[in-house]
């Protein structure tokens, strides 16, 4: 876990948010311990913008990562900041009832499941 956090913190320098100012860094393990990191990106037109999470489960998903086990979240708040909504849809969808561990610069963390924070989830069950 220390390793997933410290991929975390470190891509989040990596964080294009010169809008929000506000940097995020993800990080994900597979099944066989290959880590994929994504940071925040933002656009002149907003709502382009994507966040660390979409990114890190897009990029270990387009470079064919086995099953995604856990993610580690990073952001400078004073208490570890939760995925928004939209990214808590897409780890759904791509990692089921995983590992969340939220974690912020002073090192407190916690983690919690998907199903916690994303009850009753819609997904491909339902169509
Ligand atoms: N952001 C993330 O990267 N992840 C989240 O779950 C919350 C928000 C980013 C999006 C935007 O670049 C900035 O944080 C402020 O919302």
């Amino acid at each position: 876990m220390t390793t997933l956090i410290e991929a975390a913190k470190a891509v989040r320098e990596k964080a294009h948010a010169p809008f929000s100012h506000f940097k995020v860094g993800a990080a994900i393990e597979d099944e066989h311990g290959h880590i994929y990191t994504g940071c925040n990106i933002e656009n002149a037109s907003y709502g382009l913008t994507l966040c660390a999470e979409r990114v890190a489960v897009f990029k270990a998903i387009s470079e064919g990562a086995g099953k995604l086990l856990r993610i580690a979240i990073v952001a400078d708040t004073p208490s570890p900041t939760p995925p928004c909504g939209a990214c808590r849809q897409i780890l759904w969808e791509f990692m089921g009832d995983a590992e969340v561990t939220l974690v912020n610069l002073s090192d407190q963390q916690e983690t919690v499941k998907m199903s916690a924070i994303l009850p009753r989830a819609f997904d491909a069950s339902f169509l």
